[in-house]
């Protein structure tokens, strides 16, 4: 089975599906796969993430990542010399790949068309919407046309319209079904576009929009972090 590519802005090229981890807790277990598999590193195409509390010390974050990871990097030293590039001012790190949640129900398209403005990919998380639209019925019905499952068709929009989409599945049979994508057609396509445009479905699918946490995400507000957002994840428009 073939992967669609992205094309990224720095030259490399990223599988258009990922595997999704919980990255906090996996970081060891991801290695021990990739060591175990005997698939050549090079083949592989590892993201992990810089978390919250590490943002003052992404060096250190590295390299703790890839101690867990356990496999051999170049990067640490590139990344010191891309550091002291920034200090300089001479240079400022371009992104290449920009992760946010994003599904039928959040389809970040404004998003989506200024990253594309400036070279940059978006990477979906949350693809298939935490399964949430396993009774959407005119998701469903797409899925039924097209023989898929609603989770491949959420799948096959995303990539068809150019994102990555990183599903997170625990069972192996959705983890393989996952990698099989449908051609949508373009009224597929408007469906799914759209879909959030029904009354009240503008939305995240996210548990940390919690009202325990009253309109604010790992302590920053929602106006902090530029989403257009009321308490719960609802989209204002
Ligand atoms: N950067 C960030 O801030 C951020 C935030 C949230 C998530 N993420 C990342 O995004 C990735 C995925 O996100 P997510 O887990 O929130 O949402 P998701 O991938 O949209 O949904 C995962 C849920 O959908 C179910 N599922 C997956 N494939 C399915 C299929 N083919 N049929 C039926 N059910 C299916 C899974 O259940 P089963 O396990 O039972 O299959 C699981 O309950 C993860 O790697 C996560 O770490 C990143």
């Amino acid at each position: 089975m073939t992967i669609p590519q992205l094309k990224l802005n720095n030259g490399t090229e990223m599988p258009a599906i990922g595997i999704g981890c919980d990255f906090s807790r996996n970081e060891y277990s991801v290695g021990k796969a990739i060591r175990e598999s005997n698939i050549p590193r090079s083949e592989i195409f590892l993201v992990t993430k810089l978390s919250s509390e590490d943002h003052a010390r992404p060096l250190e974050a590295l390299q703790r990542s890839l101690d867990k990871l356990g496999v051999a990097s170049p990067f640490t030293e590139t990344w010191k010399m891309m550091e002291s590039l920034v200090e300089t001012g001479l240079l400022s790190i371009k992104p290449v790949t920009n992760q946010v949640e994003a599904h039928p129900l959040l389809p970040q398209h404004d998003l989506l068309d200024y990253c594309s403005s400036h070279d940059i990919t978006i990477t979906a998380y949350s693809p298939v919407g935490k399964h949430k639209f396993a009774t959407e019925p005119s998701v469903l019905k797409i899925a039924q046309q097209k023989g898929a499952s609603v989770a491949q068709v959420l799948l096959s929009w995303g990539v068809q319209r150019g994102t990555a989409v990183i599903p997170k599945s625990l069972n192996e049979t959705r983890q393989k079904e996952n990698l099989i994508l449908v051609t949508l057609e373009e009224q597929d396509m408007h469906v799914l576009d759209n879909l959030h445009r029904q009354q009240g479905m503008h939305r995240s699918v996210c548990g940390f929009h919690s009202s325990e946490l009253g309109g604010s995400c790992f302590g920053w507000t929602y106006a902090q972090l530029g989403w257009d957002m009321v308490e719960g994840g609802i989209m204002r428009t």
